[in-house]
């Protein structure tokens, strides 16, 4: 890959992403950051915005159209989300999801009370009237997700009811002079198979937005951004090893070239070949890279710890340690890449402007006071884009598609014990055969995370005529969406046999194999 071509061409063809957008108002709805990424889908720039965004700050952002999403109050109930009246004379085309449309329909003088019973999960939606604008050559019948009690019974006057489903008179509404449009189930989830037409329909050929939205012009448009930023500035990245670094790093290669440096601080507690993994990676791409040997340290710092959050604390400190002092063999770098996601940005608040260091775990927290401007290209973006453009980024799959892994690595996967270099081998070695089974049975993508814990006992076993007194491993593997539940992984019989037999005959220190069957909650995915 030319340095410079690649970076001239970013410039020269830096999309306005910013304006044409569509603003997703969040009503506090399970499902508001999944309208946001499927709408993006569609190849439309869409972001988040609290639903009491004042309407100033949105006339501003110019937007091509809002969607307003679904929310758990009733309409009724004191202190429920209002439907921003004012957001009408903004006169751009507005599609209510949900709560979303049960607000609009209130506001504007339709008829909404809470049924005797709600519509939750599959449910049939009947299109009247030959579902008009919004819905109109969609299939008469077709299925769709509900998750409502209150309803929607007369839609306000002069809007067209376009369909409806056993417990909704009015399941969808419009009223197209005013651009105005409501639809009771979520276009957003899988379970509507018509929901990406819907909401299709509504981007392009309602609202008229245009598909800008794309790998190649978020690299283009943060390439450019980065450039804008830091000028002829010096940069500093560190690195962990997962994808969001990793992106973050390739994206400010491209803008910057050889002013940034990235610094891997390789802690011991990696696993794998991990760290052999990140150096080839990057010395393909020619980004400078300093790879730090702190095993002896970080170890010589858990030496008789055993308390999880003792644990954590000295590793971060230790990491920040490290960073600056790498930093400050490094001159004039002004700059710090960090990998923050738009999921970070939503639950801070939503901020805009890079000017605070977020405690982020796989960099350890760096605090406060280090004296960098932040650089965060990823701010906008969700995990799965990061993916998308790590991969158009030509990053290996290994690292694109990498699970999450913590940034006190193999240290809390070893309980119950001190972390020494002994029982960091043993462990590394039997996640290595569990993640190369687990590779090769096709479920490493299927898997939230898998890994090996090591407990800090030791159990009889027999191996040849001798008597083994030796530790268990502890195989983990989850399933789940966004850790904040997981439900523990069926992984297939045959391939436990394996992972089990290959474990205690290939590593000495093992003579057992368990498997932990617990979800979370109440159990967490690691276990400290
Ligand atoms: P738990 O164990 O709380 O984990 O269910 C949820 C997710 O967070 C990861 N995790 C960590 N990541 N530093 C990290 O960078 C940590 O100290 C840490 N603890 C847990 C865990 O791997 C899972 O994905």
């Amino acid at each position: 890959m030319s340095e410079s071509s690649t970076t001239e061409a970013g410039a020269a063809s830096a999309p306005a992403q910013t304006s044409e957008e569509v603003l997703v108002l969040d009503f506090g709805g399970q499902y508001s950051q999944l309208i946001a990424r499927r709408i993006r889908e569609c190849g439309v720039f869409a972001e988040l915005l609290p639903s009491t965004t004042p309407v100033e700050v949105i006339r501003e952002r110019a937007p091509k159209a809002l969607v307003l999403s679904g929310g758990p109050a009733s309409v009724y109930e004191p202190g429920a989300p209002p439907f921003p009246t004012e957001l009408l004379d903004l006169e751009i085309p507005m599609l209510g999801v949900c709560y979303g449309m049960q607000a609009m329909v209130k506001a504007l003088g339709g008829r909404v009370e809470g049924a005797e019973a709600g519509e939750f999960g599959r449910t049939e939606l009947t299109l009247r009237g030959g579902g008009g604008r919004l819905l109109g050559g969609l299939p008469e019948e077709q299925s769709c997700w509900m998750s409502h009690r209150d309803t929607v019974f007369e839609p306000p006057e002069g809007f067209a009811a376009l369909a409806s489903s056993p417990g909704s008179p009015v399941a969808a509404c419009e009223l197209p002079e005013r651009g105005l449009y409501g639809i009771q189930f979520h276009p957003e989830v899988v379970h509507t198979p018509y929901g990406t037409e819907v909401l299709t329909r509504f981007l392009r050929e309602i609202a008229g937005c245009e598909q800008g939205w794309s790998p190649e012009s978020v690299i283009a448009e943060q390439v450019a951004k980065v450039k804008a930023q830091v000028g002829d500035g010096r940069v500093i990245c560190g690195l962990s090893g997962g994808v969001d670094s990793s992106v973050a790093a390739l994206l400010v290669h491209r803008a910057v070239g050889e002013r940034l440096t990235c610094v891997f601080v390789d802690h011991g507690l990696m696993r794998l070949n991990e760290g052999e993994q990140v150096v080839e990676a990057f010395g393909r791409f020619g980004i400078p890279l300093v790879r730090v040997d702190a095993e002896e340290r970080f170890l010589a710092r858990l030496a008789g710890v055993d308390d999880p959050e003792r644990k954590r604390k000295i590793i971060g400190e230790e990491f920040i340690r490290v960073f600056e002092e790498e930093a400050a063999k490094l001159e004039d770098v002004r700059y710090l890449v960090q990998g923050t996601l738009y999921s970070d940005v939503i639950e801070s608040g939503g901020s805009d402007g890079a000017d605070t260091i977020k405690s982020h775990h796989n960099v350890g927290g760096l605090p406060e006071d280090l004296d960098f401007e932040l650089v965060e290209p990823l701010r906008m973006l969700f995990k799965d884009e990061v993916r998308v453009v790590g991969a158009e980024l030509d990053l290996p799959e290994r690292m694109v598609w990498r699970q999450p892994f913590p940034g006190p690595g193999l240290a809390i996967r070893i309980v119950g014990g001190e972390v020494t270099k002994e029982r960091l081998d043993i462990l590394r070695a039997a996640d290595a055969i569990l993640q190369e089974e687990i590779r090769a049975a096709e479920l490493y993508r299927r898997l939230w995370q898998s890994f090996c814990v090591l407990p800090v006992v030791r159990s009889v076993g027999v191996q040849g005529d001798g008597r083994t007194y030796a530790y268990p491993i502890v195989i983990r593997a989850v399933t789940s969406d966004d850790a904040m539940t997981a439900d523990w992984a069926r992984l297939p019989y045959d391939l436990l046999e394996r992972v089990s037999s290959r474990i205690i005959n290939e590593i000495r220190g093992v003579n057992r194999v368990a498997l932990d069957i617990s979800s979370k909650p109440p159990a967490t995915i690691e276990w400290e």
